[in-house]
């Protein structure tokens, strides 16, 4: 019987008190209410959309200056043209040393990202051409649609590529970061000679 009353007893306690937290959490609308860590609503730092007195426009987002890149961003400054393949061609060298595990990664992404067009062994008899997708020239005996033989493609004119694509095969930059198509492109070479 004592033991029934007790927990009756502790029952109503819980249930007054968070009556009382529901009903005053709900009185002023505007209010916060109690902050814990207040640190945390009223932070040093300047929020981006805050009046800010050390900017002459007085806006604390600020447009980035000019030739400003993100951290990690690798530049390729030639534009998506024919002069810009060009001058690729000839100024682009790849960063990354020939070894046996960035070719193996190169043999790896060449098979999921190219090989379904230019074939594995890359003479352009990969499997959507053979459903009728047309067909890229043979890296080892075809010639280039923007003069020269296949073979002779140099590292930047290959990167160059990849980056913007050309005619029927499209830019593989969303897909392939900067090192990745060094790896790639360290395997095409390897087809060049085949
Ligand atoms: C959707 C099919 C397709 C895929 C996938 C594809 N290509 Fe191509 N690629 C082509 C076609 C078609 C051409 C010929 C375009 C032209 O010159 O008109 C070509 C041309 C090229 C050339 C020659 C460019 C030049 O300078 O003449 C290179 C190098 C090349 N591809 C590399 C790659 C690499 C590396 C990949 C994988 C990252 C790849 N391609 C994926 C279809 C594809």
């Amino acid at each position: 019987m004592l033991a029934m009353n007790k927990i009756k007893i502790l029952g109503t306690t819980v249930i007054v008190i968070a009556a009382t937290i529901v009903i005053s959490s709900c009185k002023d609308k505007r209010s916060t209410g109690w902050e814990y860590a207040p640190n945390m609503y009223e932070h040093i730092a300047y929020d981006p959309d805050q009046k800010n007195d050390n900017f002459k426009d007085g806006k604390t987002a600020q447009v980035p200056p000019a030739g400003t890149i993100p951290v990690g961003f690798v530049k390729f400054d030639y534009p998506k043209t024919k002069e810009g393949y060009e001058l690729a061609g000839t100024e682009v060298k790849s960063p990354l040393p020939q070894t046996q595990a960035n070719f193996a990664d190169g043999k790896l992404l060449f098979a999921h990202f190219c090989s379904p067009c230019h074939g594995l062994s890359g003479q352009g008899d990969g499997l959507v051409v053979q459903h009728g997708y047309p067909a890229p020239p043979s890296y080892s005996k075809g010639q280039s649609s923007r003069g020269g033989a296949m073979k002779d493609l140099t590292d930047g004119k290959i990167y160059h590529t990849i980056t913007y694509g050309v005619n029927a095969m499209g830019s593989y930059a969303s897909q392939l970061e900067p090192t990745e198509r060094w790896k790639v492109i360290m395997y095409v070479h390897h087809l060049q000679t085949l």
